[in-house]
């Protein structure tokens, strides 16, 4: 049985897998510019967060309907299900597929519909998160908060807003009056930022947004008072370990600085980020973290239990407490 976790950096569009996404391409006569799926899996060789985010956005293409919606989120709900993941805070992009005239309501019906059975059927409960693309302007992220309208909590499953795409260049700041409306609304805010962006846009983040988790964050360790700051108000951070090998922030997984932030006392989480495209799922993460780094049991109980103590279960602590008690009841083979 695997350790049990909470997902909390997992955008549902980087879940595609090549065989799902060349059986949609057939399903909605979409040409890909791959022949298979081997020629597709060959071109996963990123040298940056950009290179990364072209293909990712092309390969969306093959996204058209509910049910491709409904599709993805049930088969990334097994992966996940499977590596011993309980509960999941799913980001998805929006305007991505707004500007491909796919509407918000097909993707947020697919994916609520998946969402809606996942405890039933996957044992994983979950929440929805839309991102706001930051290489796009303070106006279009505007319009989604407000397309977005009928499908927010309660009624609907967003619970929050999270921000991401090409960083540098993208400060938070640019976002102030969108993540002010969103709080107002009551949704939860999330941000990435020190992914390759510079610790001064954690800063930001959390002073101009209000971003109550950084997604990333790993920058922050050029920054002793950002890290104290981070420590003393328990911010946490959804690392995503392979990604960053992946999208080369760090050089190889030995020198990921995950222990040395643990040591700091920081509350990391450790994620998938696109699992489809970096190489693993959220237990694929904690194993190769366990492998490369040698963290002892005890460090990944702190990573398990810490997923549950930063994910946004403030409306159900009942359950916050049984995955904790979940965890801590875990016997490491
Ligand atoms: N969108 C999908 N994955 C991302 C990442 N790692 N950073 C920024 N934007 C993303
Ligand atoms: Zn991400």
């Amino acid at each position: 049985m695997p350790l049990p976790k909470a997902e909390l950096h997992l955008h549902i569009e980087g879940t595609l897998e090549p065989e799902l996404a060349f059986a949609l391409a057939a399903r909605n006569g979409v040409t890909l510019p791959y022949a298979d799926t081997e020629e597709l899996r060959k071109a996963y060789e990123f040298a940056d967060l950009q290179s990364f985010l072209n293909l990712y956005y092309g390969l969306m293409a093959v996204l058209r309907t509910e049910d491709d919606f409904a599709d993805l989120a049930d088969a990334y709900l097994a992966r996940a299900a499977a590596q011993g993941v309980r509960h999941a805070e799913i980001f998805f992009d929006p305007q991505a597929h707004l500007a491909r005239g796919v509407g918000m309501g097909t993707v947020v019906a697919g994916l609520g519909r998946a969402l809606d059975r996942s405890e039933a059927v996957h044992g994983v409960s979950t929440q929805l998160i839309m991102c706001f693309l930051r290489d796009e302007s303070a106006g279009s992220a505007m319009e989604t908060l407000e397309a977005a309208k009928p499908y927010l909590a309660p009624r609907g499953p967003i619970i929050g807003v999270g921000l991401d795409s090409a960083e540098v260049g993208h400060p938070p700041a640019k976002f102030a009056e969108v993540y002010g409306a969103a709080a107002a609304l009551g949704l939860r805010r999330v941000a990435h930022a020190g992914e390759e962006g510079p610790p001064a846009y954690i800063t930001e983040a959390l002073d101009v947004l209000g971003a109550e988790r950084i997604d990333h964050g790993l920058r922050c360790m050029e920054d002793p008072e950002l890290v104290d700051r981070l420590v003393r108000d328990r911010v946490p951070l959804t690392l995503c370990p392979l990604s960053n090998v992946r999208l080369r922030a760090v050089d190889v997984l030995a020198e990921h600085p995950l222990p040395k932030m643990l040591d700091a006392g920081l509350l990391c989480t450790v994620n998938s980020d696109d699992p489809a495209y970096f190489g693993g799922y959220a237990g694929d993460n904690f194993r190769a973290v366990r492998e490369a780094l040698g963290l002892s049991p005890e460090r990944l109980r702190e990573l398990a239990r810490n997923s549950f103590v930063a994910s946004f279960l403030e409306h159900d602590e009942e359950r916050r407490a049984r995955y904790i008690a979940e965890v801590e009841a875990y016997e490491f083979r």
